[in-house]
């Protein structure tokens, strides 16, 4: 079944019209438009599932990763699963707690969390603020005396292990701005002992995104609990290990989707018989293979003796491909059978940089056709821009046999909203 092979379960031919669940995307692009993303609910909630359900009745929190995908409704779907967040900024928690989260199971990961950002999270009551330097543990420690509070910390130190994947995304080896040198973050912890309003109760890392393997992460969590075993021998009373986001999802047909019960169960087994609460930060192996973004072919173009697919989406709806040389598959809304194209798909933004796949072999499409480009539930809309003064794209997102639009796509009005001509 095409559409399997990139895992994503949700989307499938019935009757050679691709679906979404229940709903033909057709259906969805004739009413809401294109170029516009499409999202499985029924999908989002298995992954989160997966996760939680592997811990089982050992203690632990998944915080999911918002950054990958901040829709409102994604976030009130998995709330009301029980899920907790991954926050990076004052606006993800703005947008988490009008979602309805639970800001009791709210951690707060960056390297650079501004005064403003701490002090509205300390508001809120969030579980933990992973820290990533001293200054921020001092500013932390000093606006929650303000408060009369006490701030719950974590490190996010480095255990220096190789991540195998794109250079912009892998974070855990020293020379990367994240985290603190495993070998300095016994000092730091003992010089944090000095801040009054700091709970110095966890130890967090995060070591890179999309690994196909989840050896370099297991390599990690062992790296993280000998550190914690040497803290608590030290009189810290540390109750929870952060063991950040990172397992890969398949985008290459060749490529296979890392188990999420079998990495759970791995994790598991190393901290069995210690006493500690693990959270995790999943973002891109919950929404990735739950999303697609709908196109529609506008033109066939033959040039410099190659093919070109110009569609409607662009690279400021999908930035990925440019970014990253990302692949991601491309299926044909009405299944036209086997590839006789080979062509480059591109978008209507004016640069060489904007395609969305390059030499790909595809069967006949012709101008009108809708396209649904894979594997886009992650780190696609979230990094969407208004670039060309293209408005950006429509949201929806399917349930079982219905659908609704979650974001509608953006106006005119919405292009140039806040900026002042000149008189
Ligand atoms: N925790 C921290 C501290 C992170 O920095 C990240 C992702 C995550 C969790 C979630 O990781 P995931 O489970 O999604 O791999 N824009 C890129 C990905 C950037 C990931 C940044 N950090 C892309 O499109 O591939």
């Amino acid at each position: 079944m095409p559409g399997m092979e990139w895992g994503m379960n949700a989307f499938t031919y019935k009757e050679h019209a691709l679906h979404c669940d229940n709903v033909a995307l057709a259906e969805i692009a004739a009413r809401a438009g294109t170029p516009c993303y499409v999202y499985s609910a029924g999908t989002i909630l298995e992954n989160y599932h997966a996760y939680d359900e592997a811990f089982g009745e050992s203690p632990h929190l998944v915080c999911y990763a918002m950054k990958a995908n901040g829709n409102l409704a994604i976030l009130s779907l998995l709330a009301g699963a029980g899920a907790g967040f991954d926050i990076v900024s004052g606006g993800e928690l703005f947008r988490v707690l009008k979602a309805g989260g639970d800001p009791a199971k709210i951690v707060f990961s960056g390297v650079g969390k501004t005064a403003q950002e701490i002090d509205e999270a300390l508001a809120a009551g969030i579980f933990s603020f992973h820290c990533e330097s001293e200054p921020e543990l001092a500013l932390i420690d000093a606006l929650a005396h303000r408060r009369r509070m006490k701030a719950r910390v974590a490190l996010r130190v480095n255990p220096d292990v190789e991540a195998d994947t794109h250079h912009y995304i892998s974070t855990g080896r020293l020379a990367h701005k994240f985290g603190i040198d495993l070998t300095d973050a016994e000092g730091v912890y003992e010089r944090a002992r000095q801040h009054p309003n700091l709970l110095l109760e966890g130890v967090s890392c995060h070591i890179g995104s999309k690994l196909m393997d989840p050896a370099p992460l297991l390599e990690a969590a062992d790296r993280v609990l000998a550190f914690i075993d040497r803290l608590r021998a030290k009189g810290f009373d540390i109750q929870y290990a952060d063991f950040g986001g990172g397992l890969g999802v398949a985008y290459e047909p060749e490529e296979v989707t890392p188990a999420i019960r079998e990495y759970v169960h791995q994790l598991k087994a190393r901290v069995q018989g210690r006493n500690l609460r693990v959270t995790l930060e999943p973002g891109r192996s919950i929404v990735a293979a739950a999303g697609v973004l709908l196109t529609k072919t506008l033109y066939r173009k033959k040039t410099g003796g190659k093919e070109f697919v110009i569609v409607d989406a662009a690279m400021n709806d999908l930035i990925r491909p440019a970014l990253y040389s990302a692949y991601h598959g491309i299926l044909p809304v009405r299944d036209r059978g086997a590839p006789t194209l080979l062509a480059d798909v591109v978008g209507p933004v004016c640069e060489t940089g904007d395609f969305i796949a390059r030499d790909r072999s595809l069967p006949e499409v012709l101008p009108g056709d809708l396209l649904a480009v894979c594997t886009t539930g992650a780190y696609g809309f979230v990094q969407s821009s208004t670039y060309n003064a293209r408005r950006r794209p429509a949201e929806v997102l399917v349930e079982g046999a219905s659908w609704r639009v979650v974001r509608e796509r953006e106006t005119y009005a919405d292009l140039i909203r806040g900026e002042v001509p000149l008189p």
